[in-house]
Protein backbone atom coordinates (compact mmCIF):
# COMPACT_ATOMS: atom_id res chain seq x y z
CA UNK A 1 0.00 0.00 0.00
CA UNK A 2 2.44 2.56 -0.98
CA UNK A 3 -0.08 5.09 -1.33
CA UNK A 4 -1.27 5.04 1.66
CA UNK A 5 1.38 7.60 3.13
CA UNK A 6 -0.79 8.06 6.04
CA UNK A 7 -0.73 5.19 7.63
CA UNK A 8 2.30 5.76 9.44
CA UNK A 9 3.09 9.48 8.99
CA UNK A 10 3.78 11.99 11.00
CA UNK A 11 1.61 14.88 10.89
CA UNK A 12 2.88 18.49 12.87
CA UNK A 13 0.14 20.98 14.03
CA UNK A 14 0.96 24.33 12.75
CA UNK A 15 -1.21 26.99 14.66
CA UNK A 16 -1.29 29.98 12.28
CA UNK A 17 -1.52 32.82 14.88
CA UNK A 18 1.71 31.67 16.66
CA UNK A 19 4.11 30.14 14.13
CA UNK A 20 5.89 32.73 12.53
CA UNK A 21 4.99 36.62 12.09
CA UNK A 22 6.09 37.82 8.29
CA UNK A 23 5.18 41.32 8.89
CA UNK A 24 5.83 42.27 12.44
CA UNK A 25 2.08 42.51 13.69
CA UNK A 26 2.00 40.30 16.26
CA UNK A 27 0.03 37.52 14.23
CA UNK A 28 1.01 34.55 12.85
CA UNK A 29 0.69 34.34 9.09
CA UNK A 30 0.78 32.35 5.52
CA UNK A 31 4.10 33.69 4.07
CA UNK A 32 5.63 33.07 7.69
CA UNK A 33 4.79 29.68 8.07
CA UNK A 34 6.04 29.09 4.12
CA UNK A 35 9.32 30.42 4.84
CA UNK A 36 9.52 28.46 8.20
CA UNK A 37 8.93 25.23 6.08
CA UNK A 38 12.58 24.06 5.90
CA UNK A 39 12.64 23.74 9.55
CA UNK A 40 9.88 20.88 9.27
CA UNK A 41 11.86 19.35 6.95
CA UNK A 42 14.64 19.60 8.73
CA UNK A 43 12.46 17.77 12.03
CA UNK A 44 11.94 15.12 9.52
CA UNK A 45 7.78 15.33 9.46
CA UNK A 46 5.29 13.92 6.54
CA UNK A 47 2.75 16.25 6.46
CA UNK A 48 1.68 19.19 7.97
CA UNK A 49 -1.67 20.68 9.52
CA UNK A 50 -2.90 24.00 9.57
CA UNK A 51 -5.56 24.95 11.73
CA UNK A 52 -8.12 27.43 10.18
CA UNK A 53 -6.52 30.53 8.20
CA UNK A 54 -10.09 31.53 6.84
CA UNK A 55 -11.85 34.77 6.93
CA UNK A 56 -13.05 34.84 10.13
CA UNK A 57 -13.90 37.65 13.35
CA UNK A 58 -11.53 35.32 15.65
CA UNK A 59 -14.17 35.12 18.40
CA UNK A 60 -12.63 31.26 18.79
CA UNK A 61 -9.35 32.15 17.07
CA UNK A 62 -10.74 30.84 13.12
CA UNK A 63 -12.57 28.21 14.54
CA UNK A 64 -15.43 30.94 13.80
CA UNK A 65 -15.16 30.50 10.16
CA UNK A 66 -17.21 33.11 7.85
CA UNK A 67 -16.47 32.28 4.67
CA UNK A 68 -14.84 28.90 3.89
CA UNK A 69 -13.16 29.31 0.43
CA UNK A 70 -10.81 32.16 1.38
CA UNK A 71 -8.00 33.88 3.24
CA UNK A 72 -8.06 36.01 6.51
CA UNK A 73 -6.46 38.93 5.24
CA UNK A 74 -4.89 38.54 8.88
CA UNK A 75 -2.82 35.41 7.62
CA UNK A 76 -2.59 36.85 3.91
CA UNK A 77 -4.39 35.88 0.66
CA UNK A 78 -5.94 32.94 -1.53
CA UNK A 79 -2.37 33.53 -3.10
CA UNK A 80 -0.30 32.93 -0.03
CA UNK A 81 -2.16 29.66 0.85
CA UNK A 82 -1.57 28.02 -2.74
CA UNK A 83 2.03 28.73 -2.36
CA UNK A 84 2.00 26.93 0.72
CA UNK A 85 0.91 24.26 -0.34
CA UNK A 86 3.25 24.28 -3.27
CA UNK A 87 6.39 25.14 -1.46
CA UNK A 88 5.56 22.29 0.75
CA UNK A 89 4.99 19.61 -1.63
CA UNK A 90 7.94 20.92 -3.09
CA UNK A 91 9.54 20.02 0.20
CA UNK A 92 8.28 16.67 -0.38
CA UNK A 93 5.47 17.26 2.68
CA UNK A 94 1.73 16.62 2.52
CA UNK A 95 -0.70 19.60 3.40
CA UNK A 96 -3.92 18.96 5.46
CA UNK A 97 -6.74 21.64 6.70
CA UNK A 98 -9.01 22.23 8.88
CA UNK A 99 -12.58 21.64 8.57
CA UNK A 100 -15.02 23.36 10.69
CA UNK A 101 -18.41 21.68 9.80
CA UNK A 102 -20.51 22.23 12.55
CA UNK A 103 -20.99 25.50 12.51
CA UNK A 104 -20.64 28.44 11.27
CA UNK A 105 -19.19 32.19 12.40
CA UNK A 106 -22.56 34.48 13.10
CA UNK A 107 -20.72 36.40 10.34
CA UNK A 108 -21.17 34.22 7.49
CA UNK A 109 -23.49 35.17 4.85
CA UNK A 110 -25.83 32.23 5.46
CA UNK A 111 -26.32 33.47 9.13
CA UNK A 112 -26.94 37.06 8.43
CA UNK A 113 -29.45 35.90 5.91
CA UNK A 114 -30.82 34.12 8.36
CA UNK A 115 -31.04 36.33 10.91
CA UNK A 116 -32.88 38.85 8.21
CA UNK A 117 -35.32 35.74 7.07
CA UNK A 118 -38.34 35.16 9.26
CA UNK A 119 -39.19 31.97 11.39
CA UNK A 120 -39.48 28.93 9.07
CA UNK A 121 -37.53 30.50 6.11
CA UNK A 122 -35.45 28.44 4.28
CA UNK A 123 -32.60 30.95 5.26
CA UNK A 124 -33.53 29.92 9.16
CA UNK A 125 -33.43 25.78 8.21
CA UNK A 126 -29.36 26.07 7.54
CA UNK A 127 -29.17 26.53 11.37
CA UNK A 128 -31.09 25.11 14.68
CA UNK A 129 -33.40 27.67 15.18
CA UNK A 130 -36.71 27.00 17.36
CA UNK A 131 -38.98 28.56 19.89
CA UNK A 132 -38.66 28.74 23.48
CA UNK A 133 -40.36 27.57 26.51
CA UNK A 134 -41.85 31.10 27.54
CA UNK A 135 -39.05 33.13 28.29
CA UNK A 136 -36.97 30.10 28.55
CA UNK A 137 -34.54 28.28 26.06
CA UNK A 138 -36.02 25.86 23.79
CA UNK A 139 -34.25 23.14 26.17
CA UNK A 140 -31.30 23.28 28.97
CA UNK A 141 -28.32 21.90 26.81
CA UNK A 142 -25.15 24.19 27.83
CA UNK A 143 -22.33 25.60 25.59
CA UNK A 144 -19.10 23.87 25.44
CA UNK A 145 -17.70 27.01 26.83
CA UNK A 146 -20.20 27.94 29.47
CA UNK A 147 -23.39 29.47 29.90
CA UNK A 148 -26.67 28.01 27.99
CA UNK A 149 -25.88 26.45 24.43
CA UNK A 150 -29.31 28.71 22.94
CA UNK A 151 -29.15 32.55 22.46
CA UNK A 152 -32.35 34.49 21.37
CA UNK A 153 -32.96 36.60 18.28
CA UNK A 154 -35.28 39.74 18.53
CA UNK A 155 -38.05 37.96 16.81
CA UNK A 156 -38.23 35.52 20.08
CA UNK A 157 -36.68 32.62 18.50
CA UNK A 158 -33.67 30.62 19.75
CA UNK A 159 -30.52 29.07 17.77
CA UNK A 160 -28.52 26.57 19.11
CA UNK A 161 -24.84 27.40 19.38
CA UNK A 162 -22.93 24.22 21.50
CA UNK A 163 -19.35 26.66 21.52
CA UNK A 164 -19.72 30.37 21.25
CA UNK A 165 -22.50 32.40 21.08
CA UNK A 166 -20.94 33.53 17.59
CA UNK A 167 -20.87 29.83 16.29
CA UNK A 168 -24.47 29.17 15.44
CA UNK A 169 -24.31 25.17 14.65
CA UNK A 170 -25.32 24.25 11.13
CA UNK A 171 -28.50 21.76 10.52
CA UNK A 172 -26.89 18.84 8.79
CA UNK A 173 -30.75 17.47 8.54
CA UNK A 174 -30.86 20.22 5.38
CA UNK A 175 -29.57 18.66 1.85
CA UNK A 176 -28.02 22.55 1.31
CA UNK A 177 -25.66 22.72 4.07
CA UNK A 178 -24.64 18.94 2.74
CA UNK A 179 -24.46 19.84 -0.86
CA UNK A 180 -22.31 23.08 0.51
CA UNK A 181 -19.97 21.14 2.30
CA UNK A 182 -19.03 18.49 -0.68
CA UNK A 183 -18.28 22.22 -2.57
CA UNK A 184 -15.95 23.31 0.11
CA UNK A 185 -13.93 19.92 0.09
CA UNK A 186 -13.26 20.04 -3.72
CA UNK A 187 -12.87 23.53 -3.77
CA UNK A 188 -9.64 23.02 -1.29
CA UNK A 189 -9.38 19.42 -3.05
CA UNK A 190 -8.61 20.91 -6.61
CA UNK A 191 -6.03 23.49 -4.77
CA UNK A 192 -4.16 20.51 -4.18
CA UNK A 193 -4.54 19.80 -0.31
CA UNK A 194 -3.73 16.70 0.91
CA UNK A 195 -6.75 16.22 3.14
CA UNK A 196 -8.59 17.65 6.32
CA UNK A 197 -8.88 17.67 9.78
CA UNK A 198 -12.61 17.61 10.64
CA UNK A 199 -13.46 19.97 13.70
CA UNK A 200 -16.01 18.34 16.24
CA UNK A 201 -16.57 15.58 13.97
CA UNK A 202 -18.83 13.85 16.78
CA UNK A 203 -21.25 17.08 16.72
CA UNK A 204 -22.52 17.36 13.65
CA UNK A 205 -25.90 15.22 13.88
CA UNK A 206 -28.35 16.23 16.54
CA UNK A 207 -30.83 13.89 18.46
CA UNK A 208 -33.91 14.34 16.65
CA UNK A 209 -36.50 15.70 19.30
CA UNK A 210 -33.11 17.34 20.64
CA UNK A 211 -33.92 15.59 23.89
CA UNK A 212 -33.48 17.37 27.33
CA UNK A 213 -29.55 16.58 28.67
CA UNK A 214 -29.09 18.99 32.02
CA UNK A 215 -25.57 18.17 33.00
CA UNK A 216 -22.87 20.39 32.51
CA UNK A 217 -20.41 20.23 29.31
CA UNK A 218 -17.44 20.42 30.24
CA UNK A 219 -14.91 22.34 27.80
CA UNK A 220 -14.46 19.90 24.66
CA UNK A 221 -16.38 16.79 26.30
CA UNK A 222 -13.53 14.85 28.56
CA UNK A 223 -14.52 11.25 27.40
CA UNK A 224 -16.93 9.50 29.49
CA UNK A 225 -16.78 6.00 28.48
CA UNK A 226 -19.67 4.39 30.15
CA UNK A 227 -22.36 7.07 30.55
CA UNK A 228 -25.14 7.73 28.55
CA UNK A 229 -24.54 9.19 25.46
CA UNK A 230 -25.35 12.42 24.84
CA UNK A 231 -27.99 13.92 22.68
CA UNK A 232 -25.49 16.25 20.96
CA UNK A 233 -22.46 13.85 20.47
CA UNK A 234 -21.86 10.61 18.39
CA UNK A 235 -25.05 10.17 16.69
CA UNK A 236 -25.36 7.73 14.21
CA UNK A 237 -26.19 9.82 11.78
CA UNK A 238 -23.18 11.88 11.61
CA UNK A 239 -21.80 8.55 9.69
CA UNK A 240 -23.57 8.64 6.54
CA UNK A 241 -22.02 12.36 6.23
CA UNK A 242 -18.39 10.91 6.11
CA UNK A 243 -19.38 8.01 3.65
CA UNK A 244 -20.39 11.15 1.21
CA UNK A 245 -17.01 13.00 1.48
CA UNK A 246 -15.00 9.29 1.36
CA UNK A 247 -16.30 8.82 -1.90
CA UNK A 248 -15.40 12.66 -3.03
CA UNK A 249 -11.87 12.02 -1.51
CA UNK A 250 -11.79 8.42 -3.54
CA UNK A 251 -12.22 10.59 -6.30
CA UNK A 252 -8.40 12.16 -6.20
CA UNK A 253 -5.32 10.79 -6.55
CA UNK A 254 -2.68 10.76 -5.02
CA UNK A 255 -4.98 9.64 -1.47
CA UNK A 256 -6.18 12.45 0.48
CA UNK A 257 -7.06 12.21 3.91
CA UNK A 258 -9.96 12.52 6.81
CA UNK A 259 -9.26 13.32 10.17
CA UNK A 260 -12.03 13.23 12.75
CA UNK A 261 -11.37 14.83 16.02
CA UNK A 262 -14.01 13.22 18.12
CA UNK A 263 -14.22 13.15 21.99
CA UNK A 264 -15.75 9.69 21.70
CA UNK A 265 -15.09 6.99 23.58
CA UNK A 266 -14.55 3.86 24.53
CA UNK A 267 -12.36 3.31 21.72
CA UNK A 268 -14.68 0.67 19.04
CA UNK A 269 -16.79 3.48 19.21
CA UNK A 270 -14.50 5.44 18.21
CA UNK A 271 -13.05 3.08 15.38
CA UNK A 272 -16.94 3.03 13.99
CA UNK A 273 -15.50 7.21 12.35
CA UNK A 274 -12.41 4.96 10.55
CA UNK A 275 -14.13 2.38 8.66
CA UNK A 276 -13.15 1.87 5.13
CA UNK A 277 -15.64 3.93 3.85
CA UNK A 278 -15.09 6.52 6.01
CA UNK A 279 -12.45 8.94 7.51
CA UNK A 280 -8.92 7.80 7.56
CA UNK A 281 -7.90 8.57 10.64
CA UNK A 282 -9.38 9.81 14.13
CA UNK A 283 -7.30 11.52 17.12
CA UNK A 284 -6.41 9.00 19.88
CA UNK A 285 -7.50 11.82 22.77
CA UNK A 286 -7.77 8.57 25.28
CA UNK A 287 -4.20 7.77 24.90
CA UNK A 288 -3.46 12.38 25.40
CA UNK A 289 -5.54 11.28 28.51
CA UNK A 290 -4.11 9.11 30.08
CA UNK A 291 -1.97 9.02 33.59
CA UNK A 292 1.44 8.75 33.60
CA UNK A 293 1.62 5.69 34.97
CA UNK A 294 2.92 2.38 32.75
CA UNK A 295 -0.55 0.15 33.57
CA UNK A 296 -3.03 3.19 32.03
CA UNK A 297 -1.09 3.66 29.04
CA UNK A 298 -0.46 -0.15 28.41
CA UNK A 299 -4.33 -0.65 28.24
CA UNK A 300 -5.18 2.44 26.38
CA UNK A 301 -2.34 1.41 23.74
CA UNK A 302 -4.15 -1.96 23.36
CA UNK A 303 -7.61 -1.15 23.26
CA UNK A 304 -6.76 1.62 21.33
CA UNK A 305 -4.91 -0.54 18.53
CA UNK A 306 -7.05 -3.22 18.51
CA UNK A 307 -10.40 -1.28 17.72
CA UNK A 308 -8.48 0.42 14.77
CA UNK A 309 -7.29 -3.09 14.20
CA UNK A 310 -10.70 -4.42 14.12
CA UNK A 311 -11.90 -1.51 11.07
CA UNK A 312 -8.49 -1.81 9.19
CA UNK A 313 -7.60 1.68 10.19
CA UNK A 314 -3.73 3.03 11.61
CA UNK A 315 -4.26 4.02 15.20
CA UNK A 316 -2.95 7.95 16.07
CA UNK A 317 -1.03 8.95 19.15
CA UNK A 318 -0.96 12.66 20.03
CA UNK A 319 -0.03 14.26 23.03
CA UNK A 320 -0.49 18.09 22.43
CA UNK A 321 -2.75 20.41 20.70
CA UNK A 322 -4.12 23.45 20.68
CA UNK A 323 -6.78 22.69 22.91
CA UNK A 324 -5.08 20.90 25.93
CA UNK A 325 -1.91 21.96 28.29
CA UNK A 326 1.02 21.34 26.75
CA UNK A 327 2.48 18.14 27.92
CA UNK A 328 5.49 19.03 29.09
CA UNK A 329 3.34 21.15 31.37
CA UNK A 330 0.50 18.46 31.57
CA UNK A 331 3.71 15.88 32.78
CA UNK A 332 4.91 18.22 35.71
CA UNK A 333 1.67 17.49 37.79
CA UNK A 334 1.43 13.83 40.05
CA UNK A 335 0.26 11.19 37.91
CA UNK A 336 -3.77 11.20 37.96
CA UNK A 337 -4.02 15.13 38.46
CA UNK A 338 -6.19 15.83 35.47
CA UNK A 339 -4.95 19.47 34.38
CA UNK A 340 -6.36 19.55 30.86
CA UNK A 341 -7.51 23.46 30.00
CA UNK A 342 -5.98 25.94 31.46
CA UNK A 343 -3.65 27.05 33.95
CA UNK A 344 -3.52 30.97 35.71
CA UNK A 345 -0.83 32.28 38.26
CA UNK A 346 -2.66 31.92 41.32
CA UNK A 347 -3.00 27.61 40.50
CA UNK A 348 -0.81 25.02 41.90
CA UNK A 349 2.32 25.44 39.38
CA UNK A 350 3.38 22.31 37.28
CA UNK A 351 7.03 21.14 38.46
CA UNK A 352 8.90 22.69 35.39
CA UNK A 353 12.16 20.22 35.12
CA UNK A 354 9.92 16.97 35.95
CA UNK A 355 7.36 17.67 33.57
CA UNK A 356 9.77 18.36 30.64
CA UNK A 357 11.81 14.75 31.66
CA UNK A 358 8.44 12.76 31.38
CA UNK A 359 7.29 14.83 28.31
CA UNK A 360 10.71 13.60 26.68
CA UNK A 361 10.17 10.25 27.92
CA UNK A 362 6.58 10.55 26.79
CA UNK A 363 7.47 11.52 23.07
CA UNK A 364 9.82 8.53 22.47
CA UNK A 365 6.97 6.06 23.95
CA UNK A 366 4.90 7.73 21.11
CA UNK A 367 7.36 7.57 18.36
CA UNK A 368 7.86 3.98 18.70
CA UNK A 369 4.35 2.91 18.50
CA UNK A 370 2.59 1.72 15.35
CA UNK A 371 0.42 4.23 13.46
CA UNK A 372 0.67 7.99 12.69
CA UNK A 373 1.53 10.61 14.78
CA UNK A 374 0.38 14.46 15.45
CA UNK A 375 2.77 16.24 16.87
CA UNK A 376 2.26 19.99 18.15
CA UNK A 377 4.52 23.14 16.85
CA UNK A 378 6.54 23.82 19.82
CA UNK A 379 6.69 20.38 21.50
CA UNK A 380 9.89 19.72 19.34
CA UNK A 381 10.98 22.51 21.04
CA UNK A 382 10.26 21.15 24.75
CA UNK A 383 7.83 24.25 24.83
CA UNK A 384 6.07 24.57 28.14
CA UNK A 385 2.35 26.00 28.54
CA UNK A 386 2.26 29.80 29.80
CA UNK A 387 0.96 28.75 33.36
CA UNK A 388 1.41 32.60 34.45
CA UNK A 389 -0.27 34.50 31.72
CA UNK A 390 -2.33 37.56 33.13
CA UNK A 391 -5.88 37.25 32.92
CA UNK A 392 -6.47 40.43 30.90
CA UNK A 393 -4.83 39.20 28.07
CA UNK A 394 -6.52 35.95 27.37
CA UNK A 395 -8.85 35.67 24.24
CA UNK A 396 -10.58 31.96 24.73
CA UNK A 397 -13.74 32.68 24.85
CA UNK A 398 -14.16 29.94 27.31
CA UNK A 399 -12.40 32.43 30.20
CA UNK A 400 -15.21 34.87 29.58
CA UNK A 401 -18.46 32.31 28.98
CA UNK A 402 -17.25 30.13 31.92
CA UNK A 403 -17.74 33.15 34.10
CA UNK A 404 -13.92 33.42 34.78
CA UNK A 405 -13.92 29.81 36.06
CA UNK A 406 -12.15 28.03 33.19
CA UNK A 407 -8.74 29.74 32.52
CA UNK A 408 -8.62 28.63 28.67
CA UNK A 409 -7.11 27.49 26.05
CA UNK A 410 -4.77 30.75 25.39
CA UNK A 411 -1.52 28.70 27.39
CA UNK A 412 -0.49 26.24 24.77
CA UNK A 413 -1.15 29.10 21.72
CA UNK A 414 1.70 31.64 22.33
CA UNK A 415 3.81 32.34 20.14
CA UNK A 416 6.84 30.04 19.31
CA UNK A 417 10.40 31.24 19.88
CA UNK A 418 12.96 30.53 17.01
CA UNK A 419 15.82 33.24 18.39
CA UNK A 420 16.62 33.41 21.93
CA UNK A 421 18.03 37.04 21.45
CA UNK A 422 15.56 38.56 18.93
CA UNK A 423 12.52 40.79 19.28
CA UNK A 424 10.01 38.30 19.96
CA UNK A 425 11.78 35.25 20.09
CA UNK A 426 12.58 35.77 16.11
CA UNK A 427 8.58 34.83 15.94
CA UNK A 428 8.44 38.22 14.10
CA UNK A 429 10.18 40.92 12.98
CA UNK A 430 8.79 43.62 15.65
CA UNK A 431 8.56 43.01 19.34
CA UNK A 432 5.05 42.53 18.94
CA UNK A 433 3.06 39.23 19.79
CA UNK A 434 -0.48 38.53 20.15
CA UNK A 435 -0.12 36.65 23.48
CA UNK A 436 2.97 37.80 25.90
CA UNK A 437 5.47 35.25 25.59
CA UNK A 438 6.96 34.49 29.10
CA UNK A 439 10.29 36.12 29.94
CA UNK A 440 12.09 33.02 30.26
CA UNK A 441 11.62 31.21 27.03
CA UNK A 442 14.85 32.16 25.31
CA UNK A 443 16.55 28.78 26.27
CA UNK A 444 13.70 26.83 24.30
CA UNK A 445 14.80 28.97 21.21
CA UNK A 446 15.34 26.34 17.95
CA UNK A 447 18.85 28.35 18.12
CA UNK A 448 19.85 27.53 21.32
CA UNK A 449 19.26 23.81 20.75
CA UNK A 450 19.87 23.26 16.73
CA UNK A 451 23.17 21.16 16.51
CA UNK A 452 22.99 20.94 20.11
CA UNK A 453 23.39 17.30 21.69
CA UNK A 454 20.69 16.34 24.15
CA UNK A 455 18.65 19.20 23.44
CA UNK A 456 14.65 18.77 22.89
CA UNK A 457 15.08 19.66 19.44
CA UNK A 458 17.58 17.00 18.44
CA UNK A 459 15.79 14.40 20.11
CA UNK A 460 13.13 14.96 18.49
CA UNK A 461 15.04 14.70 15.13
CA UNK A 462 16.80 11.70 16.00
CA UNK A 463 13.80 9.67 16.92
CA UNK A 464 11.72 10.91 13.86
CA UNK A 465 14.75 9.72 11.70
CA UNK A 466 15.57 6.27 13.55
CA UNK A 467 11.43 5.61 13.47
CA UNK A 468 11.85 6.05 9.70
CA UNK A 469 14.95 3.67 10.04
CA UNK A 470 13.17 0.98 11.63
CA UNK A 471 9.82 1.02 10.19
CA UNK A 472 8.09 1.71 13.37
CA UNK A 473 5.19 3.10 11.57
CA UNK A 474 4.03 0.49 10.12
CA UNK A 475 5.41 -2.54 12.63
CA UNK A 476 3.46 -4.16 15.47
CA UNK A 477 3.90 -4.14 18.62
CA UNK A 478 4.30 -6.96 21.26
CA UNK A 479 4.51 -6.30 24.96
CA UNK A 480 7.10 -7.54 27.02
CA UNK A 481 6.52 -8.46 30.72
CA UNK A 482 8.69 -6.90 33.10
CA UNK A 483 7.95 -4.80 36.67
CA UNK A 484 4.67 -3.16 36.89
CA UNK A 485 6.36 0.41 36.73
CA UNK A 486 7.48 0.12 33.09
CA UNK A 487 5.68 0.16 29.61
CA UNK A 488 8.00 -2.40 27.82
CA UNK A 489 7.39 -3.53 24.28
CA UNK A 490 8.68 -4.26 20.99
CA UNK A 491 8.33 -2.76 17.42
CA UNK A 492 9.99 -4.63 14.85
CA UNK A 493 13.94 -5.04 15.96
CA UNK A 494 13.45 -2.31 18.55
CA UNK A 495 12.81 -3.18 22.28
CA UNK A 496 11.58 0.65 24.04
CA UNK A 497 11.78 0.60 27.58
CA UNK A 498 9.79 3.42 29.55
CA UNK A 499 10.04 3.74 33.15
CA UNK A 500 7.63 5.35 35.16
CA UNK A 501 8.83 4.39 38.68
CA UNK A 502 11.81 5.41 40.49
CA UNK A 503 13.97 2.01 40.66
CA UNK A 504 16.49 2.02 38.47
CA UNK A 505 16.28 -0.88 36.08
CA UNK A 506 18.70 -2.66 34.00
CA UNK A 507 18.35 -3.36 30.22
CA UNK A 508 18.85 -7.12 28.57
CA UNK A 509 21.96 -8.24 28.25
CA UNK A 510 23.70 -7.54 25.19
CA UNK A 511 20.97 -4.19 24.52
CA UNK A 512 22.03 -2.13 21.94
CA UNK A 513 21.25 1.51 23.25
CA UNK A 514 19.96 3.80 20.09
CA UNK A 515 18.35 6.44 21.72
CA UNK A 516 17.09 7.27 25.27
CA UNK A 517 15.10 10.50 26.36
CA UNK A 518 17.77 11.11 29.31
CA UNK A 519 21.18 9.83 29.81
CA UNK A 520 21.32 6.15 31.52
CA UNK A 521 23.38 6.04 34.52
CA UNK A 522 26.91 4.96 34.85
CA UNK A 523 26.00 1.12 35.13
CA UNK A 524 23.90 1.34 32.09
CA UNK A 525 20.53 1.58 33.73
CA UNK A 526 17.84 3.61 33.15
CA UNK A 527 16.51 5.70 35.42
CA UNK A 528 12.80 7.07 36.87
CA UNK A 529 11.03 8.93 33.64
CA UNK A 530 13.12 8.33 30.98
CA UNK A 531 12.75 6.11 27.70
CA UNK A 532 14.99 4.06 25.86
CA UNK A 533 15.00 2.70 22.27
CA UNK A 534 17.66 -0.68 21.94
CA UNK A 535 18.04 -3.23 19.52
CA UNK A 536 18.78 -6.82 21.43
C1 LIG B 1 -12.51 22.12 18.14
C2 LIG B 1 -11.28 22.98 18.04
C3 LIG B 1 -11.36 24.04 19.09
C4 LIG B 1 -12.59 24.87 18.84
C5 LIG B 1 -13.84 24.01 18.79
C6 LIG B 1 -14.99 24.75 18.19
O1 LIG B 1 -12.56 21.38 19.29
O2 LIG B 1 -10.13 22.19 18.13
O3 LIG B 1 -10.21 24.84 19.10
O4 LIG B 1 -12.75 25.82 19.84
O5 LIG B 1 -13.64 22.88 17.97
O6 LIG B 1 -14.79 24.92 16.82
Amino acid sequence: MPNEWWRDAVIYQVYPRSFADSDGDGMGDLPGITGRLPHLKQLGIDAVWLSPFYPSPQHDAGYDVADYRSVDPRFGYLGDADKLVTEAHHLGLKFIVDLVPNHTSSEHAWFQAALAASPGSPERERYIFRDGRGDQPPNSWTSMFGGSAWERVPDGQWYLHLFDVSQPDLNWGNPEVRAEFTGILRFWLDRGVDGFRVDVAHGLIKEATLAEWTQPSAILGGLDPVGPRPPMWDQDGVHEIYQEWRAVLNEYEPARILVAEAWVAPADRLARYVRPDEMHQAFNFEYLEAPWRAADLRKVISSTLAANDSVGAPTTWVLSNHDVVRHASRLGYPAGTRRMNGIGADDPQPDAGLGLRRARAATLQMLALPGSVYLYQGEELGLPEHTTMPDEVREDPAWKRSGHTERGRDGCRVPIPWEADAPSYGFGPSDASWLPQPATWAEFALDRQAGVPGSTWELYRRALSLRNEHGLGRGTLTWQETSSDVLAFRNGDVLVLSNLGKSLVALPAGARVLLTSEPLDADGRLPGDVTVWAVV
